[in-house]
Protein backbone atom coordinates (compact mmCIF):
# COMPACT_ATOMS: atom_id res chain seq x y z
CA UNK A 1 0.00 0.00 0.00
CA UNK A 2 1.48 3.54 -0.86
CA UNK A 3 2.65 5.72 2.00
CA UNK A 4 0.96 9.38 2.09
CA UNK A 5 2.15 11.81 4.91
CA UNK A 6 -0.20 15.25 4.73
CA UNK A 7 0.09 18.00 7.55
CA UNK A 8 -2.70 20.05 8.62
CA UNK A 9 -4.43 16.67 8.44
CA UNK A 10 -6.99 17.92 11.21
CA UNK A 11 -9.15 20.67 9.07
CA UNK A 12 -10.53 21.70 5.60
CA UNK A 13 -8.76 20.56 2.39
CA UNK A 14 -5.60 18.54 5.05
CA UNK A 15 -8.47 16.61 6.23
CA UNK A 16 -10.57 15.95 3.34
CA UNK A 17 -7.34 14.65 1.81
CA UNK A 18 -6.18 12.50 4.97
CA UNK A 19 -9.88 10.72 4.23
CA UNK A 20 -9.82 10.56 0.88
CA UNK A 21 -6.56 8.69 0.87
CA UNK A 22 -7.32 6.69 3.78
CA UNK A 23 -9.48 4.35 1.91
CA UNK A 24 -6.43 2.92 -0.13
CA UNK A 25 -3.41 4.28 0.78
CA UNK A 26 -1.91 4.02 4.13
CA UNK A 27 -2.11 7.72 5.48
CA UNK A 28 0.36 9.67 8.31
CA UNK A 29 -1.90 12.60 9.55
CA UNK A 30 0.28 15.18 10.80
CA UNK A 31 -1.87 18.25 12.71
CA UNK A 32 -1.91 19.68 16.25
CA UNK A 33 -5.67 19.42 17.00
CA UNK A 34 -5.03 15.58 19.18
CA UNK A 35 -8.92 14.86 19.05
CA UNK A 36 -10.04 14.92 15.62
CA UNK A 37 -6.41 12.82 14.85
CA UNK A 38 -7.65 10.15 17.31
CA UNK A 39 -10.61 10.07 15.76
CA UNK A 40 -9.17 9.85 12.12
CA UNK A 41 -7.19 7.21 13.50
CA UNK A 42 -10.00 5.19 14.95
CA UNK A 43 -12.26 5.57 12.04
CA UNK A 44 -9.90 6.00 9.18
CA UNK A 45 -6.83 3.87 10.09
CA UNK A 46 -4.51 6.86 10.11
CA UNK A 47 -1.08 7.12 11.85
CA UNK A 48 -1.27 10.50 13.78
CA UNK A 49 1.75 12.65 14.74
CA UNK A 50 0.54 15.68 16.74
CA UNK A 51 2.84 18.78 16.66
CA UNK A 52 3.24 22.16 15.60
CA UNK A 53 5.22 22.98 12.47
CA UNK A 54 6.56 25.94 13.60
CA UNK A 55 8.95 23.77 15.88
CA UNK A 56 11.72 22.50 13.90
CA UNK A 57 12.59 19.98 17.01
CA UNK A 58 9.35 18.53 17.24
CA UNK A 59 9.45 18.25 13.49
CA UNK A 60 13.08 16.44 13.26
CA UNK A 61 11.65 14.13 16.24
CA UNK A 62 8.62 13.67 14.47
CA UNK A 63 9.61 12.35 11.16
CA UNK A 64 13.13 10.59 12.11
CA UNK A 65 12.19 6.93 12.63
CA UNK A 66 9.37 7.19 9.60
CA UNK A 67 9.32 4.84 6.67
CA UNK A 68 9.95 5.67 2.83
CA UNK A 69 7.10 7.85 1.18
CA UNK A 70 4.77 7.45 -2.07
CA UNK A 71 3.95 11.33 -1.20
CA UNK A 72 4.17 13.81 0.88
CA UNK A 73 1.51 16.94 0.92
CA UNK A 74 2.59 20.30 2.71
CA UNK A 75 -1.20 21.80 3.32
CA UNK A 76 -0.62 23.03 6.53
CA UNK A 77 -0.82 27.10 6.91
CA UNK A 78 -3.30 30.01 8.21
CA UNK A 79 -4.41 33.00 7.26
CA UNK A 80 -4.60 36.29 9.13
CA UNK A 81 -4.94 39.66 7.04
CA UNK A 82 -3.39 43.35 7.19
CA UNK A 83 -5.95 45.56 7.96
CA UNK A 84 -4.35 48.81 8.25
CA UNK A 85 -0.83 48.72 6.45
CA UNK A 86 0.07 51.91 8.03
CA UNK A 87 0.16 50.33 11.62
CA UNK A 88 1.91 47.21 10.37
CA UNK A 89 1.56 44.62 12.63
CA UNK A 90 5.20 42.94 12.20
CA UNK A 91 4.08 40.00 14.87
CA UNK A 92 1.26 39.46 12.52
CA UNK A 93 3.60 39.21 9.64
CA UNK A 94 5.86 36.90 11.41
CA UNK A 95 3.48 34.48 12.20
CA UNK A 96 2.08 33.92 8.80
CA UNK A 97 5.40 33.60 7.29
CA UNK A 98 6.40 30.85 10.17
CA UNK A 99 3.42 28.55 9.77
CA UNK A 100 2.95 28.98 6.37
CA UNK A 101 6.31 29.41 4.66
CA UNK A 102 9.23 28.58 7.68
CA UNK A 103 7.61 25.68 8.49
CA UNK A 104 7.62 23.72 4.84
CA UNK A 105 11.80 24.58 5.08
CA UNK A 106 11.42 22.32 8.54
CA UNK A 107 9.50 19.67 6.44
CA UNK A 108 11.50 19.67 3.66
CA UNK A 109 14.87 18.81 5.26
CA UNK A 110 13.50 15.98 7.36
CA UNK A 111 10.94 14.65 4.65
CA UNK A 112 12.37 14.91 1.26
CA UNK A 113 15.61 12.57 2.11
CA UNK A 114 11.84 10.12 2.72
CA UNK A 115 10.41 10.04 -0.40
CA UNK A 116 11.33 7.36 -2.81
CA UNK A 117 12.50 7.47 -6.11
CA UNK A 118 9.73 8.11 -8.56
CA UNK A 119 7.76 9.84 -5.31
CA UNK A 120 5.92 12.77 -5.12
CA UNK A 121 6.05 16.04 -3.14
CA UNK A 122 2.66 18.63 -3.37
CA UNK A 123 2.85 21.70 -1.70
CA UNK A 124 -0.34 23.71 -1.09
CA UNK A 125 0.02 27.55 -2.02
CA UNK A 126 -3.14 30.07 -2.86
CA UNK A 127 -4.59 31.53 -6.25
CA UNK A 128 -3.60 34.64 -4.28
CA UNK A 129 -0.46 34.47 -5.68
CA UNK A 130 -1.50 35.51 -9.24
CA UNK A 131 -2.44 39.36 -8.39
CA UNK A 132 -1.15 41.70 -5.19
CA UNK A 133 -4.45 41.51 -2.92
CA UNK A 134 -5.38 44.65 -0.56
CA UNK A 135 -5.27 42.78 3.10
CA UNK A 136 -3.13 39.68 1.93
CA UNK A 137 0.10 41.33 2.67
CA UNK A 138 1.73 38.90 4.87
CA UNK A 139 -0.65 35.65 3.37
CA UNK A 140 -0.03 36.20 -0.36
CA UNK A 141 3.60 36.90 0.22
CA UNK A 142 4.11 33.85 2.18
CA UNK A 143 2.08 31.87 -0.81
CA UNK A 144 4.38 34.06 -3.19
CA UNK A 145 7.24 32.58 -1.67
CA UNK A 146 5.93 28.89 -1.19
CA UNK A 147 5.45 28.89 -5.27
CA UNK A 148 8.51 30.09 -6.13
CA UNK A 149 9.76 27.99 -3.40
CA UNK A 150 7.42 24.90 -4.97
CA UNK A 151 8.89 25.62 -8.63
CA UNK A 152 12.41 25.93 -8.29
CA UNK A 153 12.46 22.36 -6.57
CA UNK A 154 10.20 21.28 -9.34
CA UNK A 155 13.25 22.40 -11.72
CA UNK A 156 15.77 21.00 -9.73
CA UNK A 157 14.78 17.75 -7.98
CA UNK A 158 14.86 14.66 -10.65
CA UNK A 159 14.10 12.21 -8.77
CA UNK A 160 10.70 13.50 -7.03
CA UNK A 161 7.54 14.81 -8.64
CA UNK A 162 7.09 18.01 -7.62
CA UNK A 163 3.30 19.74 -7.86
CA UNK A 164 2.24 23.12 -6.55
CA UNK A 165 -1.84 23.69 -5.62
CA UNK A 166 -3.45 27.37 -6.34
CA UNK A 167 -6.87 26.23 -4.75
CA UNK A 168 -9.46 29.60 -5.06
CA UNK A 169 -11.72 29.90 -2.39
CA UNK A 170 -12.74 26.58 -0.73
CA UNK A 171 -15.52 26.45 1.87
CA UNK A 172 -13.27 25.83 5.32
CA UNK A 173 -12.56 26.88 9.17
CA UNK A 174 -10.04 29.33 7.02
CA UNK A 175 -12.59 30.63 4.80
CA UNK A 176 -15.23 30.56 7.35
CA UNK A 177 -13.90 34.00 9.15
CA UNK A 178 -13.97 35.80 5.93
CA UNK A 179 -16.51 38.73 5.75
CA UNK A 180 -15.82 39.72 2.31
CA UNK A 181 -17.61 37.80 -1.17
CA UNK A 182 -15.68 34.62 -2.12
CA UNK A 183 -16.65 34.20 -5.89
CA UNK A 184 -16.15 30.94 -7.21
CA UNK A 185 -16.13 28.98 -3.81
CA UNK A 186 -15.79 25.06 -3.81
CA UNK A 187 -16.52 22.54 -1.41
CA UNK A 188 -13.82 20.63 0.44
CA UNK A 189 -14.54 17.33 -1.43
CA UNK A 190 -14.31 19.38 -4.98
CA UNK A 191 -10.98 20.67 -3.92
CA UNK A 192 -9.91 17.12 -2.87
CA UNK A 193 -11.18 15.66 -6.13
CA UNK A 194 -9.12 18.11 -7.88
CA UNK A 195 -6.56 17.57 -6.24
CA UNK A 196 -6.34 13.95 -6.34
CA UNK A 197 -6.93 13.75 -10.18
CA UNK A 198 -3.67 16.65 -10.54
CA UNK A 199 -1.47 14.44 -8.53
CA UNK A 200 -2.67 11.56 -10.08
CA UNK A 201 -1.90 13.00 -13.85
CA UNK A 202 1.61 14.49 -11.83
CA UNK A 203 1.21 17.97 -12.77
CA UNK A 204 4.03 20.78 -11.65
CA UNK A 205 0.19 22.99 -11.16
CA UNK A 206 -3.29 22.28 -10.15
CA UNK A 207 -5.71 25.36 -10.03
CA UNK A 208 -8.92 25.03 -9.86
CA UNK A 209 -11.96 26.14 -10.02
CA UNK A 210 -10.74 27.35 -13.37
CA UNK A 211 -13.63 29.41 -14.38
CA UNK A 212 -12.00 31.56 -11.26
CA UNK A 213 -8.32 30.76 -11.46
CA UNK A 214 -8.36 31.44 -15.44
CA UNK A 215 -9.54 34.94 -14.72
CA UNK A 216 -6.92 35.50 -11.56
CA UNK A 217 -4.04 34.11 -14.04
CA UNK A 218 -5.20 36.64 -17.02
CA UNK A 219 -5.64 39.49 -15.12
CA UNK A 220 -2.07 38.73 -13.47
CA UNK A 221 -0.87 39.22 -17.04
CA UNK A 222 -2.03 43.01 -17.40
CA UNK A 223 0.92 45.73 -16.50
CA UNK A 224 0.67 46.46 -12.53
CA UNK A 225 -0.55 49.78 -13.84
CA UNK A 226 -3.87 48.42 -15.31
CA UNK A 227 -4.00 46.40 -12.24
CA UNK A 228 -3.43 48.96 -9.60
CA UNK A 229 -6.90 51.33 -9.84
CA UNK A 230 -8.77 47.99 -9.29
CA UNK A 231 -6.73 47.18 -6.27
CA UNK A 232 -7.02 50.36 -4.76
CA UNK A 233 -11.00 50.45 -5.20
CA UNK A 234 -10.61 46.62 -3.58
CA UNK A 235 -8.89 48.35 -0.79
CA UNK A 236 -11.05 51.25 -0.33
N1 LIG B 1 -9.63 27.51 2.16
C1 LIG B 1 -9.23 28.22 1.14
O1 LIG B 1 -10.02 28.96 0.49
C2 LIG B 1 -7.80 28.19 0.70
C3 LIG B 1 -7.45 28.85 -0.50
C4 LIG B 1 -6.14 28.83 -0.92
C5 LIG B 1 -5.17 28.16 -0.20
N2 LIG B 1 -5.52 27.51 0.96
C6 LIG B 1 -4.47 26.81 1.70
O2 LIG B 1 -4.85 25.48 1.94
C7 LIG B 1 -4.25 25.01 3.14
C8 LIG B 1 -5.33 24.41 4.02
O3 LIG B 1 -6.27 25.42 4.33
P1 LIG B 1 -7.73 25.13 4.90
O4 LIG B 1 -8.62 26.10 4.26
O5 LIG B 1 -8.02 23.68 4.83
O6 LIG B 1 -7.53 25.62 6.41
P2 LIG B 1 -8.01 25.05 7.81
O7 LIG B 1 -9.30 24.34 7.69
O8 LIG B 1 -7.88 26.19 8.77
O9 LIG B 1 -6.89 23.96 8.15
C9 LIG B 1 -5.56 24.34 8.40
C10 LIG B 1 -4.77 23.11 8.81
O10 LIG B 1 -3.41 23.55 9.06
C11 LIG B 1 -3.01 23.08 10.33
N3 LIG B 1 -2.12 24.03 10.99
C12 LIG B 1 -2.25 25.38 11.06
N4 LIG B 1 -1.27 25.89 11.81
C13 LIG B 1 -0.52 24.84 12.23
C14 LIG B 1 0.63 24.71 13.06
N5 LIG B 1 1.24 25.79 13.58
N6 LIG B 1 1.14 23.49 13.27
C15 LIG B 1 0.55 22.39 12.74
N7 LIG B 1 -0.53 22.43 11.95
C16 LIG B 1 -1.06 23.64 11.71
C17 LIG B 1 -4.30 22.96 11.14
O11 LIG B 1 -4.11 21.97 12.12
P3 LIG B 1 -4.41 22.20 13.70
O12 LIG B 1 -5.60 23.07 13.81
O13 LIG B 1 -4.61 20.80 14.20
O14 LIG B 1 -3.19 22.82 14.21
C18 LIG B 1 -5.30 22.48 10.08
O15 LIG B 1 -5.24 21.07 9.97
C19 LIG B 1 -3.55 26.23 3.77
O16 LIG B 1 -2.19 26.20 3.45
C20 LIG B 1 -4.23 27.40 3.08
O17 LIG B 1 -3.41 28.54 3.03
C21 LIG B 1 -6.81 27.51 1.43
Amino acid sequence: MKRVLITGATSGIGLGLAKRYSANHQVIACGRNSEVLQQLSKEHGVVAKAFDVTDSDAIASNFAELQPLDLVILNAGGCEYIDNPNQFDGKLFERVMQVNLISIGYCLEHLLPKIKPGGQLCIVSSSSVYLPLPRAEAYGASKAAITYLARTLTATLNDIGVTVVHPGFVETPLTDKNDFPMPCIVSVEQAVSEIEKGLEKRKAEIHFPRRFTYILKLLGLLPFSMWLPIAKRIAS
